[in-house]
């Protein structure tokens, strides 16, 4: 047969695809989001994110030395309080959990690098990402408190913080705030295309954060709309952003792509908890190959154009990774 072109010449051995790879994977480039909560001798299971777990402080050891060793070394942290009042007041506690959390962790652990979700809704009685007014979320009278939240983070030890609030203006005030305090070097991850979405579902049970009314489309974006989402990039950058986020991940991999597109800044993507729980239950009822799946899907993430990928699979693609599956 006369065929000059035959795109299978690249693809007829491991050796030769593995060359001509286009995208790739390190785990330099995952960063893996944890669960604390005030109490004790705590390590329990999520329910509705099978294979990953609460820790309190004093158990939180087990889960940063089992992301070390896998060769992972960024954690996002989440922190789930004893109490919640209507301002918050538990997201920028001097004793706050993260703030606690981050002087253990760091004196510990200081190989690892933290990163911490600045927002209220885990420590509102209303689960709200931002101060009310009646009914209606305020975005001005928010954003001190989430200034004062990122700045005792930062005090308490985190490398970077990740708003992931959506209030307007908030890149600003909490870069303000920073530099205000001499930390001009800790840069800002910012949630900034984060879509209302139902992939957050098992989140909400997992750090108790569900609005105990409406809904977050008030400040969490439309997902019909994709210019928008360029908008609060290009809103977030002029403020201070250092790394622009979009999220969730999976369903949104035009938006990873146009972003990274547009903006000479890195991308980040947040493969959230909705996309992973169902992964596992597809793979626990049989219909799938749960490392298969994970892999593919990753790697679409990275292709889309993310430069760094949060999963909750961090560790299980890290070892991915060093058995040369993908990478
Ligand atoms: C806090 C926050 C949420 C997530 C990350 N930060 C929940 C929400 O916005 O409702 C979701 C993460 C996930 O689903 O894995 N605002």
């Amino acid at each position: 047969m006369d065929l000059i072109n035959r795109p299978r010449r690249l693809r007829d051995r491991d050796i030769l695809r593995d060359m001509v790879r286009e995208t790739r994977i390190s785990k330099s480039s995952l960063i893996y989001p944890i669960f604390i909560k005030e109490g004790k001798g705590i390590i329990e299971d999520i329910s509705s994110m099978e294979g990953q777990k609460r820790y309190s402080i004093d158990m939180l050891g087990h889960a940063l030395e089992d992301i070390s060793k896998s060769g992972v070394n960024k954690v996002l942290l989440f922190g789930i309080p004893e109490h919640k009042d209507e301002v918050g007041s538990g997201a920028y506690a001097e004793d706050g959990i993260i703030q606690k959390a981050l002087r253990y962790a760091k004196e510990k652990y200081p190989n690892l690098f933290y990163i911490t979700d600045v927002c209220l809704c885990e420590y509102t009685s209303h689960g709200h990402c931002g101060m009310l007014n009646g009914h209606r979320i305020d975005n001005d009278t928010t954003l001190p408190l989430l200034a004062k939240t990122a700045l005792s983070h930062v005090e308490a030890g985190a490398d970077m913080v990740a708003p992931s609030d959506m209030m307007d203006g908030r890149i600003g005030a909490i870069r303000h705030e920073l530099d205000k305090n001499g930390f001009h070097g800790t840069p800002i991850m910012s949630y900034s295309v984060k879509y209302a979405s139902a992939f957050y579902g098992p989140f909400r049970e997992a750090a108790g954060s569900a609005p105990s009314f409406g809904d977050r489309k008030t400040y969490q974006m439309d997902y019909h709309n994709k210019k928008e989402g360029l908008k609060q990039a290009a809103l977030d950058i002029n403020q201070g952003a250092d790394i622009i986020m979009v999220k969730p991940a999976l369903s949104y991999l035009d938006v990873i792509n146009e972003v990274s597109s547009n903006f000479n800044v890195p991308v980040a993507a947040y493969s959230v908890s909705g996309e992973y729980s169902m992964i596992k239950a597809a793979a626990k009822a049989g219909y799938i190959d749960e490392m298969s799946i994970v892999c593919e899907s990753a790697t679409s993430i990275f292709r889309a154009g993310a430069n760094i990928l949060m999963t909750y699979y961090a560790k299980e693609l890290a070892k991915y990774i060093d058995e040369g599956r993908i990478g």
